[in-house]
């Protein structure tokens, strides 16, 4: 399939929304359509796309996979119960984490996300609903990456030649697919969406597992969500295109209170970019990194060590997964 880019210079918004309202009304017909939504800005651009051109006829949920950050599935909900959408919240925690278990793979890790999310939670939800359509916010980035085999994106299928109707029961509308983040905030502000949400950082499919290095684990991952929270908070003033929290898969040897702890280890990243295919650190200032990792080692008594990525990408990718 061949995809042509709309570039940022050659995006008009409102004509953008125009056209895609009126295609996803005729693809969708009379039928049922259904998203999930995660927040992020690509999710719910598409939610409001949907929202206007079907109304009832589209059905949005929050699946909370144990792979969110703090508090999110109950802020979504709210911001989007504000907007006029209602938004169901489906825990589905214990599916993926039953999925995730004992593996260590980047890919695996990344394929039992994608099969739970798709055939197992969503189908389900599909199957109930009786829809037929599912609208997703896949954009060009995700394609491109997916393509090269850097990184098997969760919701790219139909350049991995993967039939959405055969493999999930579903056909697969991609409203965004011609477009790269700069263009998709355009057009989520355009739309009406809160600065909180079209000036949102990125956060990846697969969630905090993108995120975990070796098993993903309940307990691995209250780790890497507090400390999400914590560089989240630190970095929030510094107007990167991304920032995160790793947890490493070895432990190394520190010292608390005088005795010895086997601990964990945090990589920060901090990215600069523009439409997350090239990236370079944050240049953050020392004492910013410094007060960073005393919270991190006060807040988080497992974690002995904290370091800072200043890898660019390439080679390097953004997520550590
Ligand atoms: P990488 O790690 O590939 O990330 O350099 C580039 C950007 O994409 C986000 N990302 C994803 N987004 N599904 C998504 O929708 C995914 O599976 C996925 N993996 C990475 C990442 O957060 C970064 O902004």
């Amino acid at each position: 399939m061949n995809i042509t880019e709309i570039p940022i210079s050659d995006l008009d918004p409102q004509q953008f929304i125009l056209n895609q309202v009126q295609h996803i009304a005729a693809s969708v017909g009379d039928g049922l359509a259904i998203n999930a939504l995660s927040g992020g800005v690509d999710s719910s651009t598409v939610t409001l796309l949907a929202h206007q051109a079907l109304g009832e006829k589209l059905k949005t949920y929050f699946i909370d996979s144990a792979l969110m950050r703090k508090g999110e599935p109950q802020q979504v909900v709210s911001t989007f119960a504000r907007l006029g959408v209602s938004v169901e919240l489906i825990d589905a925690r214990q599916e993926f984490l039953e999925a995730l278990q004992g593996i260590t793979d980047p890919e695996q890790k990344r394929e039992a996300v994608t099969q739970t999310f798709y055939k197992k939670v969503f189908g389900r939800l599909v199957r109930a609903s009786g829809a037929k359509h599912l609208l997703q916010g896949t954009i060009l980035t995700d394609v491109d990456e997916t393509v090269a085999g850097i990184k098997r994106q969760h919701n790219v299928f139909e350049q991995l030649g993967i039939d959405p109707q055969e493999a999930f029961g579903y056909k697969i509308i991609e409203p965004l697919i011609q477009l790269r983040k700069d263009g998709v905030r355009k057009v989520a502000q355009a739309l009406g969406l809160p600065a909180s949400i079209y000036g949102r950082m990125p956060f990846p499919g697969p969630g905090l597992a993108a995120r975990v290095i070796g098993e993903v684990t309940a307990e691995r991952l209250q780790l890497v969500r507090q400390a999400t929270a914590i560089v989240e908070a630190a970095l929030s003033t510094v107007g990167a295109f991304q920032c995160m929290a790793i947890l490493h898969e070895d432990r190394v040897t520190g010292i608390r209170e005088g005795r010895r702890q086997f601990g964990c280890q945090i990589e920060v990243r901090c990215w600069e970019s523009i439409d997350a295919r090239a990236g370079r650190p944050t240049h953050l200032p020392w004492d910013t990194l410094d007060l960073l990792s005393q919270s991190l080692l006060a807040e988080i008594p497992a974690v002995v060590s904290v370091t800072y990525n200043i890898a660019p990408k390439p080679p390097s990718t953004m997520e550590a997964v």
